[in-house]
């Protein structure tokens, strides 16, 4: 099989990628990426993009329906990738994540392309009371990241109506985990930076928001399952990934990294107006389809595995909210050094 992945510089894609090959060392593997972190290496001792056999540097923006033109699958996680920067970069987080997705996508069908697979996020469900909410609840975006995800779907289901491509909009929870491109703006991941460099858990909120989790290998195995899948669950598939049993409570989430890192001081907000971002995420229908690709790796393996990698990258950066760890930092770095635009265009 013949893939493109878009976005596999980040933080997700070297994890796919090396999952994928791994698995089916016969897939060719083509990657585009801006490459806005590509040089933010954590762990890694060798390259971890050995796995890829192509790469382009090209914003996905720019693709002509000639270039996708040979390619059996596309795999796009190229996106302005959480809120703080899409609250920052408001309009062109539409213009990458949504307009240029469901552009992606019409050309990938025109040219020939069979699979679609769509990094989608549960954070569309936005505050959410009641029960755990599943793909028939109504959707309630909060963010500019958020609305961009809705909207692409929107746009996807669309194309589908006219199109033979298989596409699959995976709904994931939020992401954890160990990368050779980890990030720290991440909930897991940032308490556990934090534990180890400041031997304290600051929770801003009173720690009672559900949060669903996924480790970034079982975001890769749904991603495979969604490359393979058949068409009988639709020819447009919008499916929450993750795991019923990993939807857990910001001070769960706390609690087990005090309990991997013995020591650690949690301080909790009492007093904090409602968190706007709680939901808790049905992931049966994922079960029912793919009960050989459901989640595996629960909280304190993701959080023994991320502990591991910083304690072996040396990490004791207290002030690693300001660090090139910080997708957003990353970005403001490029541009305080005029090396990009206002429009995240490079600035050669
Ligand atoms: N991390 C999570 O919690 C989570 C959860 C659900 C869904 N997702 C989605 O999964 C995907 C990957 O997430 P990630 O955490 O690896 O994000 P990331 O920000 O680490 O990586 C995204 C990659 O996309 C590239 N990119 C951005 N704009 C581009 C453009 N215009 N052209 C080409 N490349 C571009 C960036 O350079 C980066 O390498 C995203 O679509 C994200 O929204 C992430």
């Amino acid at each position: 099989m013949k893939i493109l992945i878009t976005g596999n510089l980040g933080y997700i894609g070297p994890v796919l990628t090396k999952h994928l090959k791994k698995r089916h060392p016969d897939y060719s593997i083509t990657g585009i990426d801006s490459a806005f972190f590509a040089h933010c290496l954590t762990d890694a001792v060798y390259s971890p993009d050995i796995y890829t056999d192509v790469q382009y540097f090209k914003d996905v923006r720019n693709i002509e329906e000639s270039f996708l033109k040979g390619f059996d699958a596309i795999i796009h996680l190229a996106a302005v990738s959480n809120d703080p920067m899409g609250n920052k970069f408001e309009q062109v987080t539409d213009e990458i994540n949504h307009k240029a997705s469901v552009d992606l996508a019409i050309k990938a069908s025109a040219a020939g392309v069979k699979k679609f697979v769509f990094a989608s996020s549960c954070s569309i469900y936005g505050f959410a009371e009641g029960g755990a909410k599943t793909e028939k609840d109504a959707l309630n975006p909060l963010t500019a990241y958020a609305k961009s995800k809705v909207n692409t779907e929107i746009g996807l289901e669309k194309v589908s109506v006219q199109s033979d491509m298989v596409i699959t909009a995976l709904r994931f929870a939020t992401a954890c985990g160990m990368s050779d491109r980890i990030r720290l703006d991440l909930v897991l991941n940032d308490f556990i930076a934090s534990a180890l460099a400041t031997g304290k858990i600051t929770v801003l909120s009173d720690g009672s928001p559900w949060r669903p989790l996924i480790d970034v290998k079982d975001m890769s195995r749904a991603m495979e399952w969604a490359l393979l899948r058949s068409r009988d669950a639709g020819k447009f598939l919008a499916i929450n990934i993750g795991h019923n049993d990993f939807n857990y409570q910001v001070r769960d989430i706390a609690e087990t990294v005090s309990s991997i890192i013995p020591g650690t001081e949690i301080s909790i907000n009492k007093n904090a107006p409602p968190d706007k971002r709680s939901y808790r995420v049905d992931f049966s229908l994922f079960n029912q389809l793919a009960p050989e690709y459901i989640p595996i790796t629960n909280l304190v393996q993701s959080a023994k595995e991320i502990r591991d990698g910083l304690q072996h990258m040396q990490f004791n950066d207290a002030n690693f909210r300001e660090s090139q760890l910080i997708r957003l930092k990353v970005l403001e770095k490029h541009m305080a050094t005029n090396k990009m635009n206002n429009n995240l265009e490079w600035v050669y």
